[in-house]
């Protein structure tokens, strides 16, 4: 075992892992050989549940420093391998969100940024609580592989340029512990926590360059922008300081992105916008232009953000990213016949592939008047609960279940009106008659004029 000469008590014994967590209890700071003697523990056998449960507790109260946050994401970074591209250098990029309702920007935004030849080698996630997880949204198209070895995630980065897949065992062993236990045991809104989580993930993917998407509102787990404002400083402090060149968005999570909220409709409608079709939504088009144009002039590819903007709203026109993503699926497991009809006009063989739920539940707005807001949370709990999220980590998901929003925010609406539809399954719909009369209240009409939503709060560059 690593041990340590103690500095608390001015003896020469060396520190135990109940020593350290001692230190950080009584509010001293641990130093970066301290903290890799921790992590080790964890692989080693030196660290037993109970001394994680304490020292995370005794983190979550006592707050971490800079350098302990650094030190902490570097210890868990290593914790496992790590990917390399040294041939890449310059071009090796991914976006993370803190997760929201709708949100699906990953989905067109990986392989956009493959076609415009830079690499994305994007380890994502799966749904947490209410908000949907991308692997998941994925996982809608038959034959999706997430869970990828080493060698191909080497070769699918090498051919293709992108590929979103799961931590694999052997990457970030570190993470998946403590996060099991941080779960379990109260700990898990802790900036300091979060960023090295987080970062120690992105870290492992031998990054040049980074966006962040740090969200706010009732459906996102930083309920206030001043929450999120705070947690986006130091995600954006620790990931510069371990030289990935960072851009953080804190963005709004009220409302829903785009027009669709669930598995199989969200992989629709990220289709929808590769295509580049007449109606698709405008609003999740700019999230992932502003994302995607960001990474461009943060590896220097683009010289402006409206260069960069333009850059990826073209490989949406001209179809190359619908082309990259058609290679992107064949590349993790799915057949040549379902890539190519996804890909294709034939809107029957997309949707037969794509299934929804057929029982269909129209929501009427209640009065006339403007639409305010469009409450995410309601939204994305209603899917949640009727199969199309989890509610234990041991729940099958329901693909078909999904909302399509047929209005947006600031849209004029009359009462009887249908703004949504709910896809819902004939068990599912019996089981909670609930979540149907819920989502008739999850409309808030404004008897006045509202602007268009401004996503975008702060930008730290
Ligand atoms: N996402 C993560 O990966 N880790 C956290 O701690 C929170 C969100």
């Amino acid at each position: 075992m690593t041990t340590m000469t103690n500095t608390i008590n001015g003896s020469n014994l060396d520190l135990s892992i109940p020593d350290l967590i001692a230190k950080k209890r009584d509010g001293h700071e641990l130093d970066a050989e301290e903290i890799k003697q921790f992590i080790s523990g964890l692989s080693n056998g030196d660290v037993q549940d109970c001394h994680v449960g304490a020292m995370l507790m005794a983190i979550f109260i006592r707050g971490m420093t800079e350098n302990e946050i650094c030190s902490l994401t570097m210890s868990m970074r290593d914790s496992g391998e790590r990917l390399k591209w040294p041939e890449y250098r310059g071009s090796v990029v991914d976006k993370h969100s803190t997760g929201g309702i709708g949100d699906k920007i990953s989905i067109p935004l990986a392989p956009a940024l493959a076609a415009c030849e830079l690499k994305v080698p994007m380890m994502a996630g799966r749904g947490l609580g209410i908000t949907g997880g991308t692997l998941d949204k994925l996982e809608s198209i038959p034959g999706y592989q997430t869970q990828l070895t080493d060698e191909q995630i080497v070769e699918q980065i090498t051919t293709i340029g992108c590929g979103i897949f799961s931590q694999s065992l052997k990457l970030n062993p570190a993470d998946r512990y403590l996060y099991a236990i941080r779960d379990v045991t109260a700990t898990v809104p802790n900036n300091a926590l979060i960023v090295s989580s987080i970062l120690s993930k992105k870290s492992i993917e031998d990054l040049d360059a980074l966006v962040l998407d740090v969200k706010y509102g009732s459906s996102a787990f930083m309920k206030t922008a001043e929450q999120a404002e705070v947690l986006a400083a130091w995600l954006f402090k620790v990931s510069e300081m371990l030289g990935m060149r960072t851009c953080c968005y804190i963005t709004e999570m009220n409302n829903p992105i785009g027009f669709s909220i669930g598995n199989a409709i969200e992989i629709q409608e990220s289709i929808d916008l590769m295509k580049y079709k007449p109606g698709h939504s405008t609003d999740l088009e700019q999230l992932v232009c502003e994302q995607g144009g960001r990474l461009l002039v943060l590896v220097n590819k683009a010289e402006t953000i409206e260069q960069g903007r333009e850059m990826i709203r073209e490989t949406f026109k001209n179809g190359s990213a619908l082309k990259k993503f058609h290679d992107m699926i064949i590349g993790q497991g799915v057949s040549k016949t379902i890539a190519a009809q996804l890909i294709s006009d034939d809107e029957t063989a997309v949707r037969s592939i794509l299934k929804l739920a057929h029982v269909q539940h129209r929501a009427i707005a209640l009065q006339t008047g403007f639409i305010q807001s469009i409450d995410s949370f309601k939204l994305g709990t209603i899917v949640q609960r009727l199969g199309g999220g989890r509610l234990k980590s041991t729940d099958k998901i329901d693909y078909s279940i999904g909302i399509h929003l047929l209005k947006h925010v600031g849209d004029e609406i009359k009462t009887n009106e249908p703004w949504a539809i709910l896809y819902a399954n004939d068990d599912t719909s019996k089981r909670y008659p609930k979540f149907l009369d819920d989502l008739n209240t999850a409309l808030h009409i404004s008897s006045t004029p509202v602007g268009p939503l401004q996503r975008i709060h702060k930008i730290l560059c």
